[in-house]
């Protein structure tokens, strides 16, 4: 895993400086330069791109940034957090690795997610220093996440595969619309978090890719065209447009990891710093995975 590390930083230290040295990114008419790109000789996406840019995108983020706080202020308001009792046992549930990976995943995030929102206002914000400021951070908190998505991915893929619990946890939605704590279908993860999961790695993976893409905007892989038949600009803007579409589903979905692990469950927060969860929190909320650790004699 170190050599992994220390591999993944340096290449991603070099590629960036190399591609920085001469990129136009440093330039500011990031659509201009878009447009630039031989508008003549294809125009496969670019009414897509410029319809999806024009009418939906901010419309959709503005959406989450707001809609979803609002549906959780309300759920906040008429069921209240779930509290359970802290004085029982603790059970071990994430090792050391795993929260050091999960917290650098959040610290970039805190970075990508406000950075990100302001470029998709970038008007609101008058457009200038400030905005290509967030752009820079944006790119900047990029790196660290790119570096433990794929860890973060292994190290809890198998845990999160569907079960028949799954289903019958969305049925009831994990319990949360009740304010009864009575057992929930659930093993370690439930069918939210996986859901989670599999949304903030493997999109986390295109967000990379496709951001990335947009920030060193003039490479030239001709693989890449000849595999997608399309041109340059055409590369471009499909990375604009699954950039927006997957960031608005994993914003909206993060801020709901947010809202479950910080208020919906009291002190769940706990959980992902010291790497233990309370007894009563997992026999409710994780019956299922409850029930095979008493079976092991775990706890
Ligand atoms: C400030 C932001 C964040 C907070 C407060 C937070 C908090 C937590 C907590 C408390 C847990 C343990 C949940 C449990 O008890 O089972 C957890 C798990 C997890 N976190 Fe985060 N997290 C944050 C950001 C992120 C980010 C940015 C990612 C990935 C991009 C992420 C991915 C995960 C995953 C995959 C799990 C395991 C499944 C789950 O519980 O959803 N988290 N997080």
């Amino acid at each position: 895993m170190k050599k992994y590390l220390l591999f993944l930083v340096s290449s991603l230290f070099v590629t960036s400086v190399a591609f920085a040295a001469d990129s136009q990114i440093w330039g500011d008419m990031r659509l201009e330069d878009i447009l630039g790109y031989g508008q003549a000789e294809s125009t496969k996406l670019g009414p897509l791109f410029t319809m999806l840019q024009s009418n939906y995108f901010a419309k959709a983020f503005l959406v989450v940034l707001v809609g979803v706080p609002l549906v959780f202020l309300i759920h906040y308001l008429i069921i209240g957090p779930k509290v359970f009792s802290h004085d029982g046992k603790k059970i071990y549930a994430f090792s050391l690795l795993a929260r050091v990976i999960h917290q650098i995943a959040a610290i970039s995030f805190m970075v990508l997610v406000p950075s990100g929102f302001i470029m998709v206002f970038g008007s609101t914000f008058g457009g200038g220093e400030f905005v290509r400021m967030m752009k820079d951070l944006h790119g900047l908190a990029t790196i660290p996440f790119a570096i433990v998505v794929i860890p973060m991915f292994v190290i809890w893929v198998k845990d999160m595969f569907i079960h028949w619990d799954d289903i019958k946890w969305l049925m009831i939605v994990g319990g949360y619309l009740s304010r009864k704590k009575n057992p929930v279908p659930a093993g370690k993860f439930n069918a939210g978090q996986k859901t989670w999961y599999w949304l903030a790695t493997l999109g986390g993976v295109v967000m990379v890719l496709t951001g990335a893409s947009m920030y060193f905007m003039d490479f030239d892989i001709a693989m890449l065209r000849e595999i997608t038949g399309l041109s340059q600009i055409d590369i471009l803007r499909a990375a604009a447009i699954i950039h927006n579409i997957v960031g608005v589903l994993i914003t909206a979905l993060f801020f709901v990891h947010i809202y479950m692990a910080v208020f919906a469950i009291k002190g769940a927060v706990n959980g992902i710093i010291t790497g233990y969860k309370e007894e009563e929190e997992v026999k409710i909320l994780h019956s299922s995975w409850y029930k095979k650790l008493k079976k092991q004699g775990k706890i």
